[in-house]
């Protein structure tokens, strides 16, 4: 290197802003690839005590928001999704100035799918007898958008309540899909969920394993429907439920389709346009998710 070009270097590191991410999953990557030309990232934070002492794009995970206690840094970036509620407070908690936590990354993300539920509720009708639903609900943080947007229309939605089976885990693991384990995101209860929703009357929670719960479905007809169990399995499952009971415009929209950190749902998308016929995919603009139109 040369000597102008190592003090450009220098001066570079010098003004660069050292910025903690706070989540390791595929979200904190894909936050870590855009910036890291721009910023000086030192490492991860996770939740996720396993995680600690590990790497993320070659970078150390240093442990939880406790851990900023003992770092020197001028921000803190949240790229986790299924965490957004309570990493802010965690990093209140440890003594993280607000004024240092970053939310923009995510909820650009967060806003881009909620926006797109919004405008695609304003420009259809809702029919009587044609429901809405999701597939994967966890804390309840996009039912409620849905149950906003439709707030006439039956919201059946879909979880176990307790976090991932076993049954789908075993084909994450044989496909190498994804490595989360038994009962992750089972923090959450239905009772959680309908306190959130603002038209709770409209709801009916089909609690357990998908797709046993769409058991009696079988003469429904859906005008929206989010498709978000992270897995191979309940995602193919969903698709062979819920596209034939769509109504022609309806649209599906399988999140998770561009994340690489669960590569079993596209690998689902395709399994389903090879048994039946090429569906309409379009990207909806929040790196994350496909919407298949029914037509
Ligand atoms: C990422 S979370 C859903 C997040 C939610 N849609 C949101 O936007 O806030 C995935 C959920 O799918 C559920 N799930 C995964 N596989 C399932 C299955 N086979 N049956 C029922 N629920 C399942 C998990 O329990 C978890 O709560």
């Amino acid at each position: 290197m040369s000597g102008q070009s190592s003090l450009r270097t220098g001066l570079k590191e010098f003004f660069m802003k050292k910025v903690l991410i706070f989540g390791s999953g595929s979200t904190g990557s894909r936050i870590c690839g855009e910036i890291k030309d721009s910023c000086e990232v030192i490492g991860f934070l996770d939740n996720d005590e396993s995680k600690w002492g590990g790497k993320c794009c070659a970078l150390p995970v240093l442990g939880n928001a406790d851990s900023c206690k003992s770092l020197d840094f001028d921000e803190v970036i949240l790229g986790s999704l299924t965490a957004l509620d309570v990493m802010p407070a965690q990093l209140v908690a440890a003594g993280v100035e607000p004024s240092k936590i970053n939310r923009s990354f995510v909820e650009t993300q967060v806003k881009a799918r909620v926006n797109f539920l919004r405008d695609y509720a304003a420009s259809v009708t809702e029919e009587p007898g044609v429901a809405v639903a999701e597939g994967g609900v966890f804390q309840g943080e996009f039912a409620k958008e849905i149950n906003r947007a439709f707030p006439k229309s039956t919201l059946y939605l879909f979880d176990t309540f307790e976090g991932f089976d076993e049954r789908d885990i075993r084909t994450e693991r044989e496909n190498g899909f994804s490595s989360e384990g038994v009962s992750h995101l089972n923090i959450t209860s239905e009772s959680l969920v309908l306190s959130k929703l603002p038209h709770p009357g409209k709801a009916v929670i089909r609690k357990g394993f998908f797709p046993e719960t769409a058991a009696g479905l079988e003469d429904a007809r859906f005008q929206f429907v989010n498709l978000d169990f992270d897995l191979h399995d309940p995602i193919l499952a969903g698709l062979r439920f819920f596209y034939p009971r769509m109504i022609r415009g309806g649209v599906l929209l399988v999140h998770d389709y561009f994340n690489p950190g669960y590569k079993g749902v596209a690998q689902a998308v395709a399994d389903y346009e090879r048994e039946c016929s090429a569906l309409v995919k379009i990207p909806i603009g929040d790196h994350c998710s496909i919407c298949i139109v029914k037509v």
